[in-house]
């Protein structure tokens, strides 16, 4: 089977590295891939939000499946343009996909078929914005309506930044047309939860749930990135909380997405909060995350493959979706400056990290010389499983240690957080 896999980052290593386990599995292209992809599959440079260039593609060279991961070719309809050309595909179409897409379909999709979630407002003039912000309660949570490559959310404390957020967004376009409508929503507390399920329209499979570490520093402090590390399972997921969120959050959630006339059928992701209340979300994403994919997939056990064929033809019941009782930890290695302004270019030493984790790429090129280079933010995830988080997270960091470039960054406590919970500390 030939196999088109459209995006470039360690997500996608990750989901390549995962397919290429079914032998029935000949051929993998990946568009545009990256440096570390073309050492798994072939890349061609065609960007994944070119969508006219994607159809181009399969036009000319027929492909058996496609995967269409990242956020914003499933936003622009590629899986919409792939079925019309008679590809099968896992991920969602672009109905379904403003789930993530619109944060305003979210909340309201959520407030009418009463799915737990933070209270909210809707502004798309920053008058009324501004206005509200003077008296809301606090702490307050601004987001942007679209897509913002999860930098368009600020907590505010006080007043005063609450007041700079709406201005950022809305009125100097900090976030594009993005930020030009608004939610401003409840500040919500607890621990938070990844969890990405397979779903076909009808049946829900949860993954094994997972633990991001979104702010930039150590001990959770600076400005959030797309995720600087990951670990799996996330402690505060208890068999209870799971109960719950199948009963309250999941199903419901597939179930609403049908009655509105926009199946969903792919990775659904629920960012979660569990909260005194009980868990609410957070947010939800039309896709596998990233750095979650990278703790997830190897502790998956199932065949990949399948389980996508089984998502697009509606009969994810019919196949299992198991995973190992160990645990994993992906540690991410990023550009300094990251996720502000960063250089790219710089020289990457893996040293022996390939023989001691499995290094899944994110943003990594070649240079004129054929060395591997920095070419985005973040560059490397470097996972490894284990029997026990403590042994993942140790044998992760050894793995990471090796690794050098100019200006290199990574946090040294990824996973502290979730070992401490074991521990009950
Ligand atoms: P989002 O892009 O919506 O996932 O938001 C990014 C991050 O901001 C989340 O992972 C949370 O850590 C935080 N966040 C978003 N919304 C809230 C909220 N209502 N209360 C507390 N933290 C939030
Ligand atoms: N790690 C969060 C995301 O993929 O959006």
């Amino acid at each position: 089977m030939k196999i088109l896999v459209v995006g470039g980052g360690g997500r996608e290593h990750a989901i390549i590295k995962k397919l290429k386990e079914n032998p029935r599995v000949t051929r993998i292209v990946a568009l545009p891939g990256n440096a570390g992809i073309a050492q798994d599959a072939e890349c061609v440079p065609i960007k994944a939000t070119d969508i006219d260039g994607i159809a181009q593609y399969v036009r000319e060279h027929p492909v058996d499946f496609a995967v269409v991961a990242p956020d914003d070719p499933l936003a622009l309809g590629c899986v919409d343009r792939l079925h019309a050309l008679g590809v099968p595909c896992f991920g969602p179409d672009a109905r379904a996909a403003r789930i993530e897409a619109s944060k305003v379909f979210a909340k309201e999709l959520m407030k009418k078929y009463g799915i737990p979630t933070a209270a909210y407002e809707v502004f798309d003039e920053a008058g009324a914005a501004l206005e509200y912000v003077k008296t809301c309660p606090l702490p307050v949570v601004v987001k942007a309506d679209g897509l913002a490559l999860g930098k368009g959310v600020v907590i505010c404390f006080d007043r005063r930044e609450a007041e700079a957020a709406v201005r950022a967004a809305m009125i100097d376009g900090a976030f594009g047309t993005s930020g030009s409508r608004i939610v401003v929503e409840e500040y919500l507390e607890g621990p938070e939860v990844s969890v990405l399920a397979f779903t076909d329209g009808h049946v829900v499979k949860p993954m094994v749930s997972s633990m991001d570490h979104k702010r930039v520093g150590d001990g959770d402090v600076g400005p959030n990135t797309g995720g600087m590390g990951t670990v799996a399972p996330n402690p505060c997921y208890t068999p209870e909380v799971a109960e719950r969120c199948m009963r309250e959050i999941f199903l419901p959630t597939i179930a609403a997405m049908n009655a509105e006339g926009c199946p969903f059928k792919g990775c659904l992701y629920f960012g979660l909060m569990v909260t005194k209340d009980g868990p609410k979300v957070i947010e939800y994403n039309c896709r596998f995350g990233d750095p979650e994919t990278q703790v997830v997939l190897p502790l998956l056990q199932s065949d990949l493959l399948t389980i996508m064929t089984a998502v697009e033809n509606g009969t994810l019941a019919d196949v299992p979706v198991e995973f190992s009782n160990g645990a994993a930890c992906c540690v991410m290695l990023a550009s300094g400056g990251y996720p502000g302004k960063y250089e790219k270019g710089k020289v990457i030493d893996l040293g022996k990290a390939e023989t001691m984790a499995q290094v899944y790429h994110s943003g990594t090129g070649r240079d004129g010389e054929g060395n591997l280079v920095t070419a985005g933010g973040r560059v490397l995830g470097v996972c490894c499983t284990a029997d026990t988080l403590e042994e993942a997270i140790e044998k992760a960091y050894a793995a990471a240690d090796q690794v050098k470039w100019d200006g290199m960054i990574c946090r040294r406590d990824i996973g502290r957080r979730a070992l401490g919970i074991l521990r009950g500390e």
